[in-house]
Formats: C-alpha cells, sequence, structure tokens
C-alpha cells in the first residue's frame, strides 16, 4: 500500500474537536482594506471535525478551475478563481485512502463495481433525504449530463425543444444541443429579489411547442432555489396533465444553507415519482468530477428498462470513480456537515459584505448550491456600453479579471434573465474569499 503523510486523515481532521474560527487567518500577501476588516470581514466560529480553512493549492494538475483561466487571461494573474463550479477543498481523506489501496493492487482487468456500492448509494439518499431509492432501478452514468442525453434522446422522439427554467444551468443548453434538439426557455420571474416560477408561461410555452421534457434543477444552479414542495408539485400537474417528463436534476442537493430544505423532486409522490428520473452524483458533494461518476434512478422501471435498452452506456464505470464514490458516500456525512456549515459562513460572509462595503453588488443569502448569482448591474453601469460584439457579463468578467484578479461567470451564460448577473464560486476558503471580495471592493471603487 502506499503511504503519503498529506493522507493522514488526522493531518486533516486536525482540529476534530476544536472549534474553527473561520477568518481569522487573514494575511499571506493578501492585504485587506481596513474599512473591510472593521465591517463585514468578522471571524465567524462553528464546530468542525475537518480543517476546511486549510489552504489547499490545486495549481499545475491540468486543473480547469485554476490552471485553466490562468491560462486564459494572461498576463494577468487570477488569485481568486470563483468560475468553475468544483471546490477548493482538500478532498474527503478517505476517497484517497481507498484509492491509493486499490492502486497498490495493479490489477487493471475487468472489475466489479464495490460489494456495497448501491448499498451506499440507497443509504445516502434515504438517511439523509429520506427519498427511498429502489435497489434495481439505478443506472450508472459517466456524468448527470451524460444520463440527461441519454434520457432526451430515448423520450424525445418527437424532436420538440425541451424545457428550461432560467437563468439555468449552461450546461443544460449545450446538451440539448449534443442532442440535437433546440431549448424553450421558461424564464424565472424575479419578485422582490426572489427567483419564482412562472407556471402560467410554462403552461403556453408547453402547449405552443409541443414540449415532451423538461430538464429540472433542484437546488436551481445558478439562482440557488430549493425549490419548496408546493410548487414543485404545482409544476408537476401541469407537466403530468400535459404529458411532460421531468428530468430532475438533482446533483447539488447536499449543499443546503440553514433555514432552507431540499425536498427531492421524487419524493413527492408516486405519480411525480413514476414520470419522472432523478439524477445526481458524488462530483459536487466530494469534488469528484473528474472521476466521471454519477447515476440516475427513477420509480418507473418500464422507463429505466427502456433506457437500458436504447443505447445508454453499458453499466460499469472506471472502477477508481465507484471507489471513490463508495468511500465518499460511506464515510463522508460528516465532511458534508462541515461543508455545508461552512458554505453557510461564506455565504453570510458574502452578504454581509455586499451590505455593508459593496453596495454596488447586491446579493442575498441563497438556498442551496454553493454557487452565489450576484446582481452586479450598478457596476456595469458605471463601466459603460461593453466592446461590438460583447455581452454585458463578458465586459464585468473581464473587469473582475483585469482589476481584481478575481473569475465569475457571466450571468447570460445561464439564459434570459442572466444580464446583469455574475455567478461566484463559493467553495473555497474563506480567506480566499475575503481577499476575492476585498479586490473586487477596490476595484469597483476606483472605477
Ligand atoms: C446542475 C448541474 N448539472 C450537471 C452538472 C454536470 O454534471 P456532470 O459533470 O456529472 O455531467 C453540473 C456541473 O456544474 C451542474 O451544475
Amino acid at each position: 500500500m502506499l503511504k503519503s503523510k498529506n493522507l493522514n486523515r488526522r493531518f486533516f481532521m486536525k482540529g476534530a474537536s476544536a472549534t474553527a474560527l473561520i477568518g481569522s487567518a487573514i494575511g499571506g500577501g493578501l492585504a485587506l482594506p481596513s474599512a473591510a476588516n472593521a465591517r463585514g470581514l468578522g471571524n465567524i466560529s462553528m464546530s468542525m471535525s475537518y480543517d476546511l480553512n486549510e489552504e489547499f493549492n490545486r495549481i499545475g494538475s491540468g486543473d480547469a478551475k485554476w490552471d485553466g483561466i490562468r491560462r486564459r487571461a494572461r498576463p494577468f494573474d487570477v488569485p481568486f478563481p470563483m468560475g468553475v463550479a468544483d471546490m477548493d477543498f482538500r478532498t474527503l481523506p478517505h476517497v484517497t485512502e481507498a484509492l491509493m489501496r486499490r492502486m497498490g493492487h495493479q490489477n487493471w482487468g475487468y472489475q466489479a463495481a464495490p460489494a456495497d456500492y448501491y448499498e451506499n448509494i440507497i443509504a445516502w439518499n434515504k438517511k439523509r433525504y429520506n427519498q427511498e431509492v429502489k435497489p434495481g432501478s439505478i443506472l450508472n452514468s459517466h456524468g448527470v449530463l451524460d444520463g440527461c442525453l441519454s434520457i432526451l434522446k430515448l423520450h424525445n422522439t418527437s424532436g420538440a425543444p425541451i424545457l428550461v427554467q432560467t437563468p439555468g444551468y449552461s450546461g443544460f443548453f449545450g446538451v440539448v444541443r449534443n442532442a440535437q434538439f433546440t431549448t424553450v426557455e421558461n424564464p424565472l420571474k424575479l419578485i422582490d429579489g426572489n427567483w419564482e416560477m412562472d407556471l402560467e408561461a410554462m403552461a403556453s410555452q408547453i402547449d405552443e411547442n409541443e414540449v415532451k421534457v423538461m430538464l429540472f434543477c433542484n437546488p436551481q444552479n445558478p439562482t440557488g432555489n430549493c425549490w419548496s414542495p408546493d410548487i414543485m408539485r404545482a409544476m408537476g400537474d401541469l407537466c403530468i396533465e400535459k404529458g411532460v417528463l421531468v428530468v430532475a436534476d438533482e446533483i447539488h442537493c447536499d449543499f443546503i444553507n440553514k433555514g432552507a430544505t431540499y425536498t427531492p423532486y421524487a419524493t413527492l409522490g408516486e405519480k411525480y415519482a413514476m414520470s419522472s428520473y432523478t439524477l445526481k452524483s458524488t462530483s459536487k458533494s466530494f469534488n469528484l468530477a473528474a472521476q466521471h461518476v454519477a447515476y440516475l434512478f427513477s420509480d418507473n422501471m418500464e422507463m429505466i428498462n427502456n433506457l437500458k435498452k436504447s443505447g445508454h452506456q453499458r453499466g460499469s464505470l472506471n472502477i477508481l470513480g465507484m471507489i471513490a464514490c463508495n468511500a465518499a458516500y460511506k464515510h463522508g456525512a460528516t465532511y458534508m456537515d462541515d461543508m455545508q456549515a461552512y458554505m453557510d459562513g461564506n455565504c453570510r460572509l458574502l452578504e454581509d459584505f455586499c451590505s455593508k462595503s459593496m453596495r454596488d453588488i447586491d446579493y442575498n443569502v441563497h438556498e442551496g448550491t454553493y454557487l452565489a448569482f450576484i446582481d452586479c448591474s450598478s457596476v456595469a453601469k458605471k463601466l459603460g456600453k461593453p466592446e461590438e460584439g460583447k455581452r454585458v457579463g463578458d465586459m464585468l468578467q473581464k473587469f473582475f479579471i483585469e482589476k481584481a484578479g478575481v473569475n465569475l461567470n457571466p450571468g447570460e451564460n445561464y439564459g434570459t434573465g442572466g444580464r446583469g448577473y455574475m455567478r461566484m464560486n463559493l467553495a473555497t476558503t474563506q480567506h480566499k474569499l475575503k481577499g476575492a471580495l476585498a479586490a473586487m471592493k477596490m476595484a469597483i471603487d476606483n472605477i
């Protein structure tokens, strides 16, 4: 078995019984303006088993989030890449340990999934969300989007446009294009700062476009809604009445802020479970995207069997990915609890900082995901018009990279409603988040 000092679980869990003073470690070359230190950037204390304040270096591994933007932004440095949706934290040590153990075996022939693989998927969903996933109803998938692609191909035989609520996950548009279909956008309504569903418009859009499939996101990337049972039931009733299949992408379900609740769509009742698929993975929750492991399931075994027959990928996945997913679900409950508390702290820190020190950006703590959809329209107004052929979000992205070293994703990437907004990935240490906010404030103050 390979051994590494960095994989000593106790090392990462060093503060095991301690209370972590989140954000106490300002320094390391990140000079914060004193006003920012004094107002809105105080220490938040929380009890944690894992040391999520550890600064974990991702640079140099071909990393999409860090290396990718640093290459594209040259000659500008980007010390705060907050675009790609994954996390800056060290992975759950049990995952790396399990992978190291398997690596030591040096046998790379055909292999079955870990014996308790499906059991652990079922247990995670049952324990945390009281969701019953039927044994035998789970299909493996290289990614959540790969699963969506198979489902679209099977169910959208009429070639009708695919319904997506916007602002919505940008990857949906790509996967719909991959399947050779078009998207019909159903914009969320912004009411008193809250993004809300527009079911009236949805009903007529379904009729007009003869929609057969909806890609639904719960919690919604990028607006962060954890959809309530009532609104999901109303949406589901509409879809059932009109014969629209609901494809529930619930990949962000493990990130729920204090006071919010995630309700799995399929738990609303039998008719909703029978007319939908759910897709999940450990790739967001445990930062395992490069392992390419996801799963989908449905109570409707006829749909699952048809999907198997219709050319959805063969059952097995890369064994390392399955081992990683298995270890995460088996050992990761405390890590996930810590992560939720830490993300909640980051969201509150951002809200506080915007309201007290960076008033040109508007943000209220959202419900789920580690992504904040921040309203930067006042900043855009100060910057003036974008260059020919560029969007407001492109202009804002360039500004924050060049003047603050912060990469954010343009709101327009997420469809109608996104103009003036930027998506900020908060899955980083509070030290880095504070550095990014201080740099953004300084850049805005200097416009
Ligand atoms: C809502 C949503 N679905 C799917 C994905 C991608 O999942 P995968 O990499 O498993 O295809 C993402 C990644 O950001 C996402 O935010």
